[in-house]
This record gives structure tokens, C-alpha cells and sequence, in this order.
């Protein structure tokens, strides 16, 4: 594996929902970059999950900032309290819109981070354009909608195809990877080019062990004390 430093966004969906308090306070115990918040409206992906209240109350607990994905359509509409949280990044799939240029400055106005996200179905190619004026590009690997899913190989080329147009074009745009983040795949993951990993029930959030171990693994694996 590269000596990139390489971030994790904890998927909060995939938290312990009845023992949340305790989870978060273990991730910031353990220095995790982010908190990955995934948005779904049952419309764009076939299923219901988090939204601005559970990030609202979550702000209260804990000052990591929000890694808020949005899978939803008209994105436009829902931005405004997203981007009121402190220090939040908002990620959106910018197929959902005529005019993605247009939201990816109304998040900058609003003091957010934008970023969009690249499905399965979609070539980095049809977004190669947008990848300047974001500071994130999250490649799923998975469809986006549900946890626990197998990774799409053909996607990880996605991640060196991202790195390698960033590389050229000299841009610090950071690469994020969502889906099956697991322990085969991380290392493949990094090898493509990922900077910070979506981590779901495929290793941080594994149902058969105390997620502190987990975390500890994680750290070590990614050479964080
Ligand atoms: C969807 C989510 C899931 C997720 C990943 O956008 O972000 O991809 O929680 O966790 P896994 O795939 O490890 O269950
Ligand atoms: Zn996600």
C-alpha cells in the first residue's frame, strides 16, 4: 500500500443506533476525519435512512465534521440545512440535475465543501469536467442504497481513472470510496488512489466484534497511531 495519508468517513447508518453516544465518542477517540451521513429519499435509491435531525442532534455529541451524502433527487432543494453544519461537505450525484455547476457554487455560497459522487452506472468521464471545481469525488463501489452489498470490481479503475486526471491536472481534489470497504478491498482501494474510506459493516462496523477492535485494527492498518 502507498504512504498517502488516508482518512476515514465512519457511516453512520451503520452505527450502533441505540448506543450512538458511545460510538461517536470512540471515534473521536480514534481521530476518524469524518462522519459519513447518508441521505436517501426512497426516490433516487430505494430506501429511507438519515436526515438533518439526526445530524443536528449529532452536532450536539460531537465536533467531527459531517461527510453528508446525498442520494436523493432535486438535491437543490434539500441543501440549505446540510450546509449549515459545521464544517460539512456535501456530496451529491450530480446526474440528478441539468445544472450541477450551478449547485456545486450555491454549496461554496452556503460555506460548505461540495462534492459529487460517481455511481456504478456512470463514467468519469461524463464528470470529468466537474472534478476542478469540487473538493471531493466520491466513487461508489457499490449501488448506492443499502449496506452490506459486494463490491463492483470494474469500479476500483474508477478510483485510478479520478487519481490519475487529479495527478495531471494538478488538482488536491480528495478521492473518497463508499462500498464494501472491506478488509480485502482497503488495500486495493489505496492502491487505486483513495484519500478517505467510507466505512460501513464490511470492516468498521462488523456485527461478530466490538467496534473498538475493529477500529484499533483500522488505525494500525492505515498507520495511525
Ligand atoms: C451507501 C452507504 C453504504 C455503506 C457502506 O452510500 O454509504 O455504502 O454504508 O458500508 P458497507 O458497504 O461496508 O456495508
Ligand atoms: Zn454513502
Amino acid at each position: 500500500m502507498t504512504t498517502r495519508p488516508v482518512k476515514m468517513s465512519p457511516s453512520m447508518m451503520c452505527a450502533d443506533f441505540l448506543h450512538l453516544e458511545q460510538d461517536v465518542r470512540l471515534l473521536e477517540a480514534h481521530g476518524v476525519e469524518w462522519l459519513h451521513i447518508d441521505v436517501m429519499d426512497g426516490h433516487y435509491v430505494p430506501n429511507f435512512t438519515l436526515g438533518i435531525d439526526y445530524c443536528r442532534a449529532l452536532a450536539k455529541a460531537s465536533s467531527i465534521p459531517f461527510d453528508v451524502h446525498l442520494m436523493i433527487e432535486n438535491p437543490e432543494r434539500h441543501i440549505e440545512p446540510f450546509c449549515t453544519l459545521p464544517g460539512a461537505r456535501i456530496t451529491f450525484h450530480p446526474e440528478t440535475l441539468y445544472q450541477p455547476v450551478r449547485l456545486i457554487e450555491r454549496i461554496r455560497e452556503l460555506g460548505a465543501s461540495p462534492g459529487i459522487a460517481i455511481d456504478p452506472a456512470q463514467t468519469v468521464a461524463q464528470f470529468q469536467h466537474l472534478i476542478p471545481l469540487v473538493d471531493q469525488v466520491c466513487v461508489m463501489t457499490v449501488n448506492p442504497g443499502y449496506a452490506g452489498q459486494k463490491l463492483i470490481p470494474q469500479c476500483l479503475d474508477k478510483i485510478s481513472e479520478v487519481r490519475e486526471f487529479i495527478q495531471r491536472k494538478g488538482l488536491s481534489t480528495e478521492i473518497e470510496v463508499d462500498g464494501n470497504v472491506s478488509w480485502t478491498n482497503i488495500p486495493k482501494m489505496i492502491d487505486a488512489g483513495a484519500d478517505i474510506l467510507v466505512m460501513g459493516t464490511s470492516a468498521l462496523f462488523e456485527k461478530h466484534r466490538p467496534h473498538e477492535e475493529s477500529l484499533q485494527e483500522l488505525c494500525a492498518l492505515l498507520g495511525k497511531s
